[in-house]
């Protein structure tokens, strides 16, 4: 049929449904993956399929018991008989019924337990995807695998699948009961369901083009008013409110357009149908009137004249059915392009594990917290984590094609703070970020206690290491949470003692709750440098051997300034420190200052070093150039 080639519902703001609507590419195939997800429930859906015959059955031949309803007791006048066929017709009608609700509720748990576990699952799969994938992937676009392609699947799985089965087990029944009381009545039918479908094709397919259109007008509506509302700071900033009016106006009118025509077209199916099913009644009324008479089966002609109304309603049904079920395709198609993403590569053997040593050194693996760390290696060996960084020839590119970070070498002793200046977009945070493999490099190696970080289990890796990022983010929850998330098992005495040790102490108190105030919307409700002394907090929390800051370029009071200043120096202590600083100051004690140009080291040394060397360093600390 033709409606299989469309569908009626695209992905809303964000989808790729922004640009018209998809097809599923591979029908099949994720009509099969999505069966997987019903496949815990093959009984249940057994016992479905009889209840949906059932139901077919009692519907269907319900109808034709008019037939010797009339024909043996009306006609004959055998009221006690008429007692028990109409007795015998309300138990087949109430059968259907009862059959008909038990499908529908069996049908609405499986599906939502199956819906449950895919969005389970895709979350599951989303924690565990690079960040690479992130990069390539925006927001609105992963969300709505989350709100409207599950939606879709959930209201397929609902009841599509069920009612596309019993549509036509009840259009494939009324006809043949239909052939059975009258072969020449039929043919009038056939004549109108030709006519029929060739209304659905046209009307059918204008609408769902215009719906089409009407979906990515929709989502080009939603989509600018997402961004309004993200970006209602910058409109206020920039005085352009009555701009972004103007522009709503125009999607919203084109909106306006769009929806009328799909609804106009869509409205205009039902009554065309309806119209075309009266016609047909009206032809069968007649010829089948002059049949009976010369027959006498008046009770075969009532039965008929009852499947005549109730023949055309399983098309429309049907129609409609596939469209959802087509569109429901297409969402769990991208819903699974998702789970089928490559996931973050992790073939790291070496493990982070708690260890006791005794008097001549010997470390022995222990089951609780000791405070020690050891790396232990596949064959059971064990080196103490000490935290020695490496780089050697690294290169690095986003992008295999454009290289971010040439042949960068460098190393950081246990206790040894380096630093990395350079103007914006040098490469600094890139550097930093692939010590911890949020990113593969393309060549070189990274050591990390002489063990390459590949072969270090991504998960204690991550652990070994403490960073503070250029723009953090703090979720929904208190205070207390978001330092905790450093290290969940914190106690809240290590909580305030983190809190104290970044300086971030004084502000907490003097929130509504301390402590346990709830913090919303990425803590918009803390200053600049708020956030960032909770940041510190947090790394303070996980007390990591290895530290990576990433300054905040954003610029803040100077008293904050020092108190940042001064939490970071007691975070440092004793720690190896890889710091981006964006003011000297931070830079001016480091054992080793990198100068990052373009993705090169232009110029290494201590600050006395660079100073007499007079260059880029030079510029920058002396002001001649911009510090990033
Ligand atoms: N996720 C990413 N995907 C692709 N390219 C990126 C990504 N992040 C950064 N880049 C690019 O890599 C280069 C280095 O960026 P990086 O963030 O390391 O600079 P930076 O030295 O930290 O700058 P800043 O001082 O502004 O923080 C830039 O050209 C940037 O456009
Ligand atoms: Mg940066």
């Amino acid at each position: 049929m033709a409606e299989q080639k469309s569908l009626s519902r695209g992905p809303g703001p964000g989808g790729p449904g922004r640009h018209g609507y998809r097809k599923p590419k591979d029908l099949r195939g994720t009509l099969s993956k999505l069966m997987r997800y019903l496949g815990r429930y093959k009984a249940l859906l057994g016992l479905v399929v009889v209840l949906l015959v059932v139901s077919s059955a009692c519907t269907v031949g319900g109808s034709y018991l008019i037939k010797p309803l009339i024909n043996d007791y009306i006609l004959p006048g055998d009221f006690s008989g008429l007692a028990r066929m109409l007795a015998f017709m309300a138990a087949v009608y109430v059968t259907g019924a009862v059959c008909s609700y038990s499908y529908a509720r069996i049908m609405v748990h499986v599906s939502q337990n199956a819906v449950a576990k895919i969005r389970t699952d895709l979350f599951d799969r989303m924690q565990s995807l690079p960040l690479k994938f992130f990069d390539t992937h925006t927001h609105g676009e992963l969300m709505s695998r989350y709100t409207n392609d599950i939606d879709t699947i959930s209201e397929a799985l609902n009841n599509s699948f069920a009612s596309l089965i019993s549509c036509s087990l009840n259009f494939v029944g009324t006809i043949a009961m239909m052939l059975v009381l009258s072969p020449v009545l039929t043919l009038i039918t056939f004549g109108a369901l030709a006519v029929m479908l060739v209304v659905v094709k046209v009307i059918g397919g204008r609408s769902r083009r215009y719906f089409a259109a009407q979906q990515a007008a929709l989502g080009t509506v939603n989509g600018y008013i997402e961004e309004m509302i993200e970006g209602q700071k910058v409109i206020k900033v920039f005085n352009h409110e009555a701009a972004a009016k103007a522009d709503f106006r125009e999607r919203n009118e084109a909106y306006r357009q769009a929806a009328t025509r799909a609804q106009a077209y869509g409205g205009a199916m039902m009554p065309a149908m309806g119209n075309l099913s009266y016609i047909n009644y009206a032809i069968t009324c007649c010829v089948g009137g002059i049949l009976a008479i010369r027959s006498g089966d008046l009770g075969g002609l009532a039965a008929f004249l009852q499947y005549t109304r109730q023949v055309s309603q399983p098309i429309t049904q049907i129609s409609q059915q596939v469209n959802v079920i087509l569109s429901a395709v297409a969402g769990a198609e991208r819903v699974f392009e998702v789970m089928e993403a490559q996931p973050e590569i992790d073939e790291g053997s070496v493990r982070l594990v708690r260890v006791t040593e005794d008097h001549t050194g010997n470390l022995t693996e222990a089951a609780y917290d000791t405070g020690a760390w050891a790396w232990k290696r596949p064959d059971g060996t064990l080196t103490p984590l000490r935290g020695d960084v490496r780089f050697d020839h690294v290169v690095f590119g986003y992008d295999e094609r454009k290289i971010v970070l040439h042949d960068i070498s460098l190393f950081a002793k246990p206790g040894q703070k380096i630093a990395f200046v350079g103007s914006t977009g040098a490469g600094k945070t890139t550097i930093t970020s692939l010590i911890n493999r949020f990113y593969e490099i393309q060549s070189g190696t990274i050591t990390y206690d002489g063990i390459d970080v590949r072969d270090i289990e991504k998960a204690s890796l991550r652990r070994s290491l403490g960073v503070v990022l250029q723009d953090t983010h703090l979720f929904t929850g208190t205070v207390a949470d978001n330092i905790r998330y450093g290290r969940l098992d914190a106690t809240d005495e290590e909580v305030e003692a983190a809190a104290r040790l970044a300086g971030a102490d004084t502000f907490i108190r003097h929130l509504p709750h301390g402590y346990q105030t709830i913090l919303s919307g990425d803590g918009g409700n803390l200053s600049q440098g708020e956030r960032q002394l909770l940041n510190i907090a947090r790394a303070a929390c996980a007390n990591p051997p290895v530290l990576i800051l990433d300054e905040a370029t954003s610029s803040i009071d100077t008293r904050t300034e020092k108190l940042i200043e001064k939490g970071m120096d007691r975070l440092m202590a004793g720690r190896t420190v890889f710091v981006i600083a964006h003011r000297l100051s931070t830079v001016r004690n480091a054992k080793a200052i990198m100068v990052l140009e373009q993705g090169r080291i232009i110029e290494r040394g201590d600050h006395d070093d660079l100073i007499d060397q007079h260059g880029r360093y030079y510029q920058l600390y002396t002001g001649q150039a911009e510090l990033a």
